[in-house]
């Protein structure tokens, strides 16, 4: 078995998690390297200033305090101030540089993260909370790069601005340095000693904190049910819980990190008690001057501070690690609905749609799809009825490959539609959904999205065909309306009629309807189901509807239940079939409309 003793120092250093956190950054600090390398340069000087203090401190006691020599002093308070404004300058530079390459790298994390989202499938958007995405999406890049690159800067500079003390520190006498640099020795590895507790406690916040987010997410989008079913207090005591849980988590990490920077403080100030006791039998027997004495106790001072902090920073990268690993994850998650690496473009449906012996489920071990079989023939007209949950709108979102068929394929003109290319499936495809998403924009941008590029006249043609003019005539704006967040501000039938129009500008091949109509009231249903019926002419369409009055008109009409077809056929064919499945249908809603 390999050990530390015999594996190879490459190996080594790739399974240190902090080269391994940088090696995975590269690739984003790659591009403005040299910046961030120009910033760190600049830091070098900005911190030798103190160590400069300390030195002079030394000619300062022994030429001007002991030797009574005024030449010396004249120019000290010169130096000093020109020393301060180049050190001034330089961190001004710094903090400019950075800035800029944080914010840089910071925005390409984003953007390559929310390429990745964009990938993800369905599924996936079904088991990630709202929270997470915002949290995990937004801010940890933010943590990953400003929080490296600021830290990553402070904990250079300290290390300087220490290694030139230190020198200050030994020029002045060696005796006292291996006493304060080993009481800083003792101090700094403390550090180790919270490490473990520390990352499992920013975990807890991270993943508690995503939470919280969702909370307001849903306070937003739940608004009117959280009204309506009086859940305020509820809410509020959730949230409250939340709250109390972050604080706990909060103070967890203080508890076990807070003690750090005090404790650190005794053990120095014991290592300075020690350099005083000391340092007064080494001046009294000539081993030292009082220069080199002032000169000592200076740097050691200011050691202290570059010290101290080294504890917060390191407490500061480490969670920016996190944040890096999380990302990294999130880079590392499958995308599991992708082209194949040889893809053909479907460019035209020839013959015809079939499903295969598809079986499909969301979670393992709960089937929803059994066994389904349906051929639809180029120019059809397939219709999906059946009992709520039967799985109807299922089979229409493994066409375009929202979800990947679990048993089983679907093919179109004989070929697996996972030999297309994703992109040239769906372009082939208009669906309107049981529940359609507006965007923030224009009513003419959200149906526009159909087909971008889409002519005026075709526009015109699309709102007129979704009965959708007259709506739009009433609005001082017209067509330019802005709508709010996810359309709020529409009624749920007009809503669904610019998503009606969406999918009639986009002029497609297969149409996908499921429960288009639903919200519509009978009046303007009997009109939009003219149009729909103008859209469905040549063309394959699937329709999904409750209101079966729909659907007479089919080419077939496949009743779903549990998962499985019961029936299939014409209207008038499974009309015919005594105690019929559809027949009872059918009836019952015949019935209560005589009624
Ligand atoms: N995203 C999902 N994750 C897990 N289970 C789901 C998901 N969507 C639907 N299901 C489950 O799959 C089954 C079939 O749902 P589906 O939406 O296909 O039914 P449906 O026939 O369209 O019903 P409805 O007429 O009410 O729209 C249901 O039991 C449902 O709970
Ligand atoms: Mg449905």
């Amino acid at each position: 078995m390999k050990n530390i003793l015999t594996r190879p120092i490459g190996e080594l250093v790739a399974a240190n998690p902090i080269v391994a956190n940088y090696k995975k950054m590269w690739p984003f600090v790659k591009p403005y390297w040299f910046r961030a390398v120009l910033s760190l340069l600049l830091t070098l000087p900005a911190g030798a200033l103190d160590s400069a203090i300390a030195l002079f401190m030394k000619s300062f006691t022994d030429d001007v305090l002991v030797a009574k020599d005024a030449k010396f002093a004249t120019f000290i308070p010169l130096l000093i101030v020109g020393f301060v404004l180049v050190q001034s300058s330089l961190t001004y530079a710094v903090k400019y540089l950075n800035t800029w390459v944080g914010g840089k790298i910071t925005i390409t994390l984003r953007k390559k993260l929310f390429h990745k989202l964009m990938t993800m499938h369905s599924g996936y958007f079904d088991t990630t909370n709202s929270g997470y995405i915002m949290m995990r999406y937004n801010n940890d890049a933010d943590a990953a790069s400003s929080g490296l690159i600021d830290n990553l800067r402070k904990m250079v500079t300290r290390t300087c601005s220490a290694i030139a003390l230190i020198c200050v520190l030994l020029y002045n006498s060696w005796q006292l340095t291996v006493i304060a640099v080993g009481a800083f020795a003792v101090a700094g590895g403390l550090i180790f000693v919270v490490r473990k507790s520390l990352e499992d406690l920013v975990r807890k916040t991270v993943v508690v904190g995503s939470v919280a987010m969702r909370a307001y997410n849903e306070a937003f989008n739940g608004n009117r049910t959280i009204a309506a079913y009086n859940l305020q207090e509820d809410q509020e005591q959730r949230f409250s819980n939340l709250m109390n849980n972050i604080f706990s988590l909060n103070m967890g990490i203080v508890k076990h990190t807070g003690w750090l920077s005090p404790v650190m403080h005794f053990i120095v100030s014991l290592g300075l008690a020690l350099v005083f006791w000391l340092s007064s039998a080494l001046i009294v027997k000539g081993t030292i001057t009082s220069g080199n004495f002032t000169s000592f106790v200076t740097a050691l001072l200011l050691l202290y501070h570059p010290v101290k902090s080294m504890g917060d920073t390191y407490i500061a990268i480490k969670t920016a690690f996190l944040a890096i690993e999380r990302i990294f994850e999130i880079f590392d998650l499958p995308v599991q609905i992708a082209d194949k690496p040889e893809v053909k473009s479907l460019n035209r449906v020839s013959k015809e749609i079939c499903f295969n012996h598809v079986s499909f489920s969301y979670k393992p071990d709960v089937p929803v799809l059994k066994d389904f079989n349906l051929k639809v023939p180029v120019g059809s007209t397939v219709a999906l009825v059946g009992n709520s949950g039967g799985g109807k709108s299922t089979v229409v979102s493994l066409l375009p490959r929202f979800y990947e068929v679990g048993k089983g394929s679907i093919t179109i003109d004989g070929i697996d539609i996972k030999d297309y290319s994703l992109h040239s499936l769906r372009d082939h495809m208009a669906v309107v959904f049981q529940d359609n998403f507006l965007f923030t924009g224009t009513i003419r941008e959200n149906i526009l999205i159909g087909r971008p590029g889409a002519s005026e006249s075709d526009l015109k043609q699309a709102i007129k065909s979704a009965h959708l003019e007259e709506f739009v005539d009433s609005l001082p704006k017209g067509l330019d309306t802005e709508l709010g967040e996810r359309g709020l501000n529409l009624s749920g039938g007009q809503r669904q009629r610019v998503a009606i129009a969406r999918a009639f500008i986009r002029n497609a091949e297969i149409v996908i309807l499921d429960e288009a109509t639903s919200a519509l009231d009978n009046k303007s249903e009997a009109v939009v189901q003219k149009a729909l019926d103008n859209l469905m002419k040549n063309r394959t369409v699937f329709v999904i509807a409750h209101r079966l009055s729909t659907v007479v008109n089919a080419d077939k009409i496949v009743v779903l239940n549990e998962g499985q077809i019961v029936e299939e056929g014409t209207h008038a064919e499974l009309l015919a079939i005594p105690n019929g499945a559809y027949a009872a249908l059918y009836n019952a809603q015949f019935k209560k409309k005589q009624a």
